[in-house]
C-alpha cells in the first residue's frame, strides 16, 4: 500500500502522528515515530528569525527538504510551498514539480480555501499529492487569534474544508481552530484532519519539533514541551568550554 493510502486508512482508526523537520539528523529521529514529516515554512521564524513565513524562499525550502529527505526511510514527507509560489495554476504546477524533482518528497502543502481550489485541482490532475491548510494561515494572516468564534467564520472554514476535499487534497492541517469546529470538520470530511492548536478532535496532530523539544524559546498555549534541549545543550557546551580552558580536552585519548 502506498504512503498516502496508509495515511487515509488511519482516519477513525488510529491517530496520525506528524512533526516538522528542517534537516537530516532530526528527520532521521522523527522517521521512527511519525507517520508524516513536514518540512514547514515555519523554518523561516524558527531558524532565520523572519517576522513572517512570507519571507521564506523556494530555494531555501528546497535545500532544507533535500537534507530532510536524507533522514527519511518510511514516513510520508510533505513540503510546504512557500508564499508567492502558487499564485496561479501555472506557477503552482511549475514550482510543485520543481520541489518534487529536487527533493523527492511525497507531497506538497498549500495554505488556503476556496480561492486556491482551481490550483489544487491542477496539481492533483498532474498526479501531485496535495495537503491543505485551513484556520490560521501564517502566509496571509494579519492576526494569529484562533479561528471559529464567529458563525460566519465557522461556516467558511467548514465549507473550505469540503471544497478542498472535493479538489483532491489527501489531508488538511487545521491550525488554531476552535475545538467544536475541529470536531465538526473532522466528522464531515472523509480525509484526515491534522491539528495544531485544534484540540484532540482531529485525526492527527502536528507540532513544530523545535518547540516540543524545547529548543525554540517560545511559549504558545498549544505547545507542550516534552524536553528542554536548550538547557541540555547549554550544560554540554558549558562543560566543553570549561574542559578546553582547563586543558582537559582534548586529552591523550582524543589525540593521535
Ligand atoms: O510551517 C509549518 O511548520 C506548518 C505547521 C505548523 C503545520 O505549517
Amino acid at each position: 500500500m502506498n504512503k498516502i493510502n496508509k495515511l487515509l486508512q488511519k482516519k477513525h482508526k488510529s491517530k496520525i502522528v506528524c512533526l516538522t523537520a528542517y534537516s537530516k539528523n532530526i528527520a532521521s529521529i522523527l522517521d521512527d515515530h511519525c507517520d508524516l514529516v513536514l518540512v514547514g515554512d515555519s523554518l523561516g521564524s524558527v531558524l532565520y528569525n523572519y517576522k513572517s513565513t512570507r519571507q521564506v524562499s523556494l530555494a531555501s525550502m528546497i535545500e532544507h527538504s533535500k537534507s530532510v529527505k536524507l533522514g527519511i526511510k518510511k514516513s510520508l514527507m510533505v513540503v510546504d510551498m512557500p508564499h508567492n509560489t502558487y499564485r496561479s495554476s501555472k506557477e503552482a504546477l511549475k514550482n510543485a514539480k520543481l520541489i518534487i524533482s529536487k527533493t523527492k518528497c511525497d507531497a506538497v502543502k498549500l495554505e488556503g480555501g476556496k480561492k486556491i481550489t482551481p490550483i489544487i485541482e491542477t496539481l492533483v490532475k498532474n498526479k501531485i499529492h496535495v495537503m491543505g491548510h485551513l484556520g490560521v494561515l501564517p502566509q496571509s494572516a494579519k492576526s494569529f487569534r484562533f479561528k471559529g468564534k464567529k458563525i460566519t467564520e465557522r461556516n467558511k472554514i467548514l465549507n473550505d474544508a469540503k471544497l478542498l476535499e472535493s479538489a483532491g487534497v489527501f489531508s488538511i492541517v487545521l491550525e488554531c481552530v476552535e475545538t467544536s469546529l475541529a470536531k465538526l470538520i473532522t466528522q464531515k470530511i472523509n480525509i484526515p484532519t491534522i491539528g495544531i492548536g485544534a484540540s484532540n478532535n482531529c485525526d492527527g496532530q502536528v507540532l513544530v519539533t523545535d518547540d516540543l523539544i524545547g529548543l525554540n524559546p517560545i511559549n504558545f498555549r498549544f505547545v507542550k514541551k516534552y524536553s528542554n534541549l536548550r538547557s541540555e545543550i547549554k550544560k554540554a557546551v558549558s562543560k566543553y568550554s570549561k574542559d578546553v580552558r582547563n586543558k582537559k580536552f582534548p586529552s591523550k585519548k582524543q589525540s593521535y
